[in-house]
């Protein structure tokens, strides 16, 4: 039997894939804050057969990742798949964001990743097996004024999840990147980006499971980069058309 590792299970995006990946059979570890969340789901999951671990941490909190790899590693079985989706952003203007808050975005959503990454993927290479799926954003590739620090982190999840996978791919270890675009979940209740993004009404809205069914398919075919939706696809492809100056003006006048 096959185990799945999943961050930030508890809600959303992880939520839908810890579901796709029970409905398949494969052992689950999911990993959130929320223990009562987190149970909850075991709870159900072992009541139809399916064998399910949770662990409780804060993955913004460096010791509890390191905590939390040294708690999977006595685990009387190996990771065959691990999903880095646990993840937040904020927006507002720079100069008013409390920095306490930025850095925990950052720690957990590069630092966290990538140090689960490489952790997991020297097993996966001793192994001769491993499927990663990095989960980015469509903000991973430009500029995003009002969430700069939000974006330009996606944009370390794509390059190193890039550039990982072409090093890896050898041993059989691939990493794909997601890139959602803008999807129903609580993100955007703490983001605070529910009237700009959410409810905007020139963003393509996706569900959360319409994202995760995609990022399921995307991680066994262990391609490379998914971007999810035909119109995230073709904004994302004329990027290579428009001088980026430009593009960054018109997205922060869209974001302000
Ligand atoms: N929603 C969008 O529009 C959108 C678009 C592009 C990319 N994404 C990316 O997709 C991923 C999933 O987002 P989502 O939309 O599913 O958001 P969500 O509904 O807010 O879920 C986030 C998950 O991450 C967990 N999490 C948050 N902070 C954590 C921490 N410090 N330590 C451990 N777990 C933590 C949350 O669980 P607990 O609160 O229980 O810890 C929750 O399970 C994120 O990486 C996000 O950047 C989202």
């Amino acid at each position: 039997m096959k185990t799945v590792l999943i961050t930030g299970a508890s809600e959303g995006i992880g939520y839908e894939l810890s579901q796709l990946f029970a409905n398949a059979h494969y052992q689950l570890i999911l990993v959130a804050r929320n223990e009562q969340k987190l149970n909850a789901m075991c709870e159900t999951y072992t009541s139809n057969g399916i064998k399910c671990t949770y662990f409780v941490a804060d993955l913004s909190i460096m010791s509890h990742v390191e905590r939390l790899a040294d708690k999977i590693d006595q685990l009387p079985f190996k990771i065959d798949y691990l999903i880095n989706n646990a993840g937040f952003g904020i927006y507002g203007n720079s100069t008013e964001l409390d920095w306490e808050k930025e850095s925990a975005m950052y720690q957990l959503n590069m630092i966290s990743l990538a140090y689960l990454t490489k952790h997991f993927s020297i097993q996966m290479t001793k192994n001769g097996f491993g499927r990663i799926l990095n989960v980015a954003s469509i903000a991973a590739f430009q500029p995003l004024p009002f969430m700069a620090g939000y974006a330009a982190s996606k944009a370390f999840v794509l390059s190193l999840s890039q550039a990982l996978n072409e090093e890896l791919k050898k041993q059989n270890v691939y990493v794909s990147t997601l890139c959602p675009g803008v999807t129903e979940s609580k993100f955007h209740n703490t983001a605070n980006t529910e009237k700009k993004l959410l409810g905007a009404s020139f963003f393509p809205v996706a569900t959360a499971q319409e994202v995760a069914q995609y990022g399921y398919k995307l991680l066994m075919s262990g391609k490379n980069i998914g971007i999810y939706g035909l119109l995230n696809r073709i904004q994302i492809g004329l990027l290579r058309f428009i001088p980026r100056a430009f593009i960054v003006k018109i997205v922060g006048i869209m974001m302000k």
